[in-house]
């Protein structure tokens, strides 16, 4: 009778638990830069980004910021926008090289902000478009979304980190941003005050091919560069106890540059 009783509560626990897709940063690192932008963001954005979601800017921005990776499984040809290869050794970001058929997370930001200023379409397709332009500033400020070392962006390097057999690729989505805190509201907050006004003007420029080459940069420079070997790894890499800690300075301002970036474009393009 236990048996029976414990086989049942066995089959009804593994179907509630939803299977883990490899997101981008995880749900918390774009939930604190939607946190960031909507505290940046011009009175007329604000009432724009309001009108286009529904409902308030802050709150509806928080909740649309990892939809992108919820529909990627279903929507197929999603899948090539959330990032881009720019190979290890390579002297940074090639369009001809990189982003063949513009099927990049640098050409779909620049598409997305073409859609989203573009009064005569529809409400719905312009939302749809601020939906993923949330979702891919957020990403492509994500060092291992925009760099490539024959591994998938590192989702093919076998890492054991905090006693788990994970990858690279997801220690960069996750476990680094979590480290900083487990509210991302308060993460936000806390962010916000360490952002100094000429700064804070000094990042909101460039355009996302400048901003995929500095998430390069920190691949090759701090992230590669202090691992043995390259390409994918069978035998997994062991990650020091501090390695969170240890990138929380970069994690930080990735993920204040993604949101200082996202109100700036915003601002932009409903000025
Ligand atoms: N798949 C292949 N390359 C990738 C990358 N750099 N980031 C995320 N997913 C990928
Ligand atoms: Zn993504
Ligand atoms: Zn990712």
């Amino acid at each position: 009778m236990m048996m029976r009783i414990e086989a049942v509560l066995i089959v009804a626990l593994l179907a509630v638990t939803p299977a883990s897709p490899a997101l981008a940063w995880g749900n918390e690192g774009h939930q604190i830069i939607a946190y960031i932008a909507a505290s940046e963001l011009s009175p007329k954005a604000r009432g724009e980004v309001s009108q286009l979601l529904g409902g308030d800017a802050e709150s509806s921005m928080v909740q649309v910021s990892t939809w992108a990776d919820e529909i990627r499984p279903y929507r197929r040809e999603t899948s090539h926008w959330h990032y881009v290869d720019i190979p290890i050794g390579s002297a940074g970001y090639d369009a001809s090289r990189d982003c063949p058929n513009d099927d990049c997370v640098v050409a779909q930001i620049e598409r997305d902000q073409k859609i989203m200023g573009d009064r005569q379409l529809t409400p719905a397709i312009r939302a749809e478009a601020l939906k993923f332009l949330i979702h891919f500033v957020g990403d492509i400020h994500q060092p291992l979304h925009a760099s490539n070392n024959q591994d998938r962006g590192g989702n093919g390097m076998r890492v054991v980190f905090q006693g788990r057999y994970t990858n690279l690729h997801a220690v960069w989505d996750t476990p680094v941003v979590i480290a900083l805190g487990d509210d991302p509201h308060s993460v936000a907050q806390t962010l916000e005050g360490e952002i100094k006004q000429p700064e804070l003007r000094r990042w909101q420029s460039g355009s996302p091919s400048a901003w995929a080459n500095e998430s390069f940069r920190i691949a090759s420079d701090e992230i590669y560069a202090k691992l043995p070997g390259s390409g994918p790894t069978y035998a997994p890499i062991v990650l020091a106890d501090d390695y969170a800690t240890a990138h929380a300075r970069t994690v930080k301002t990735r993920l204040e540059e993604a949101g200082a970036r996202l109100a700036w474009i915003l601002d932009e393009t409903f000025r």
